[in-house]
């Protein structure tokens, strides 16, 4: 495994799609209007998928490329300089001139569950034409998110077309940037709306046959959340579920971008596809848990617990 510490090189990961900024209040209840509500917490940081990621794949012992748009605004130079201090190369930030950058409000109540309100932003450019596409040359993984679908479409294709492995946030979105995308990635992993937008009204098995048929997709998943992620390769005739790892959640914010960000990572690393789901399940429940993206010792130290789970250990026992 090539992650610090190994002395080999670090695997690189390219993350294309949005960045906003976070703006989170905690409560007791997400009261229903019209209402009234006191925060007990608040707090001011880096959102969004592909940025979270991003910062997951450093803190993961990885380095990571993020490319994003946002406004040359106060709150855009604060993102800038906070991925920089995270160590994410965010060199391919667009800064544009006049356009105003997406921000979210994010409610979280006493069970760690969120809602999130997302601005996404005035007058962003929609061009990727200028995106140093010479710098997949480098990169182990690509992966992005459904934000800027014109970037999206561009890092895919050329992607795929120099072998190096993609991996999609099918996050809800226009279903036409769904089907616009999913067929050009390599591993589609969708969060339960997301995929309900891609194919509607049909159970989620369905759902990841009807993706694997969309294009020459080498994995279609779907994440649960605490129920984990069911998943299917086209070699498989029914699809299967890799558990979450079972944890006390405070914060469940963000836990889908860590899982990419550490399956894009995994995936860098020339992880197996079943590794790279559990690689991916413990980082994402680490962040469920804490509220804060894990870094690679913490990981590791979950996945070497798990034959440790009190689910194996009454296996053992019966
Ligand atoms: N409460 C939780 N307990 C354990 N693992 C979790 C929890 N929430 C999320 N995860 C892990 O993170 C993955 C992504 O979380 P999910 O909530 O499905 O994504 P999103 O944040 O995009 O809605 C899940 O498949 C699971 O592996
Ligand atoms: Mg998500």
């Amino acid at each position: 495994m090539a992650y610090e510490g190994s002395g080999r090189k670090k695997a690189v990961v390219l993350c294309v799609g949005q960045v906003v900024t976070d703006h989170t209040f905690r409560v007791d209840e997400v009261e229903l209007p019209p209402s009234k509500t006191t925060a007990r917490g608040y707090a001011l940081s880096v959102g969004g998928m592909a940025a979270n990621a991003a910062i997951a794949v450093v803190r993961l012992g990885g380095s990571a490329v993020f490319w994003g748009r946002v406004g040359r605004d106060e709150a855009g130079e604060e993102l800038k300089h906070i991925l920089e201090a995270e160590g994410v190369d965010a060199q391919g930030l667009l800064m544009a001139e006049g356009a105003r950058t997406p921000l979210s409000a994010v409610i979280v109540d006493k069970r760690g569950e969120r809602s999130i309100v997302t601005y996404r932003g005035e007058k962003l450019p929609t061009d990727p034409s200028g995106l140093p596409l010479d710098r997949l040359a480098e990169a182990g993984s690509l992966l992005c998110d459904p934000r800027w679908p014109e970037a999206a479409e561009l890092a895919f294709r050329a992607a795929r077309e120099r072998g190096v492995p993609s991996a999609m946030d099918a996050e809800k979105s226009e279903e036409r940037v769904l089907r616009q995308l999913v067929p050009l990635t390599d591993h589609a992993i969708f969060a339960k709306t997301g995929l309900s937008i891609f194919a509607p009204n049909v159970p989620p098995e369905e759902g990841l046959a009807r993706a694997l048929a969309a294009g020459p997709l080498q994995l279609a998943a779907v994440t649960l959340g605490e129920k984990g992620t069911l998943w299917r390769t086209p070699g498989m005739e029914r699809a299967a579920t890799r558990p979450a790892f079972p944890v006390d959640a405070t914060n469940t914010t963000g836990a889908g971008d860590v899982f990419h960000g550490a399956y894009a990572l995994a995936i860098a690393e020339g992880q197996a596809l079943e590794d790279a789901l559990r690689f991916a399940s413990a980082a994402g429940a680490l962040r469920a848990r804490d509220g804060k993206t894990p870094d690679r010792a913490m990981l590791e130290e979950l996945l070497a617990g798990e034959t440790d789970q009190p689910s194996v250990r009454a296996r053992r026992k019966a």
